[in-house]
């Protein structure tokens, strides 16, 4: 079986902390991020966009009173990345919609979407945040030319999905056809999915995979792309210069789309 994210471990993480006073804290900051540049074997182009060095972002983390690792995911981390996305979407309106309305059934449903992705989508890269051993925040992308699955990732897809039933296939169907209808035609790098676990959410985690992103972005020249079910993602984007460019309802909710230009 031919796996989406990369078999190798990265190499050794490099200390590189941070602590940019940026958020309300009573207590002085022990955190350091421990950046490991994403230097594994890459399977895609990506590695014109994220092999490039991004450093490490400035970020203050208030609660995080302990190391963080940033690196590229592997297979080993496929099971825990797949729970992590399928459990941190499961409450998204566009998920609601696709996989109905039992919270469990919702994760459990979705996390073995995510797992199918991340075992058979070649072009898909992704980047974890972890605290020890435990992943809490992963942010995936596909290179230029690459963010629509294939005919045979799709049939993949869709039999995951066949087993939650006729109808769970036929939305997530038209949830995808909805979203890639706005693909933008011009090369991008096509951001998503993103999820930071919900018990560590607004302590930056979001915002320092952002910020790897975007510098890789950045480094290249790469127009950035993505789309969010969540209004208050919105504004969350704007800060890393996405701006939205269309809005649209999928199974009756409402979708932004949004692009960042590049930057030179
Ligand atoms: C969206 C998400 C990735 C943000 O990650 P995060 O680690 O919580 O974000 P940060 O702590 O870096 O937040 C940075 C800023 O973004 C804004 N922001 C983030 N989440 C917000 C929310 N739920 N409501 C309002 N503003 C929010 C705030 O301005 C925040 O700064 P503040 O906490 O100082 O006010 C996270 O909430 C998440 O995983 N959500 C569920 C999954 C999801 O919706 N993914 C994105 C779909 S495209």
């Amino acid at each position: 079986m031919r796996a989406a994210i990369v078999r190798t471990p990265p190499p050794g993480a490099v200390a590189a902390g941070r602590d940019s006073g940026r958020r309300r804290r009573t207590t002085p900051l022990s955190l350091r991020v421990v950046a490991s540049v994403a230097g594994s074997r890459p399977c895609s182009g990506a590695r014109d966009v994220h092999n490039r060095s991004p450093g490490t972002p400035e970020v203050g983390m208030t609660a995080l009173h302990r190391y963080l690792v940033v690196r590229e995911l592997v297979e080993r981390d496929a099971d825990h990345a797949a729970e992590l996305l399928g459990v941190g979407m499961s409450d998204n309106p566009i998920h609601r919609a696709v996989y109905g309305e039992g919270r469990r059934t919702r994760e459990r449903r979705h996390t073995a979407i995510m797992r199918t992705m991340l075992s058979r989508r070649h072009g898909l890269r992704m980047e974890g945040a972890f605290s020890g051993d435990d992943l809490v925040a992963v942010a995936g992308w596909t290179p230029p030319g690459r963010c629509r699955p294939t005919a045979g990732e799709r049939a993949w897809l869709a039999l995951t999905a066949l087993r939650m039933g006729p109808r769970v296939l036929s939305r997530l169907v038209a949830w995808q056809s909805g979203w890639a209808a706005h693909d933008p035609d011009e090369a991008h790098v096509h951001l998503g999915p993103v999820a930071v676990d919900a018990g560590m959410r607004r302590q930056g985690l979001g915002t320092l995979l952002l910020l790897r992103h975007t510098a890789a972005l950045d480094a290249v020249g790469a127009v950035g792309y993505l789309e969010t079910d969540r209004p208050e993602a919105v504004p969350f984007y704007n800060g890393f210069g996405y701006v939205v460019v269309a809005e649209e309802k999928v199974l009756g909710v409402p979708c932004w789309f949004l692009r960042r230009p590049a930057s030179h």
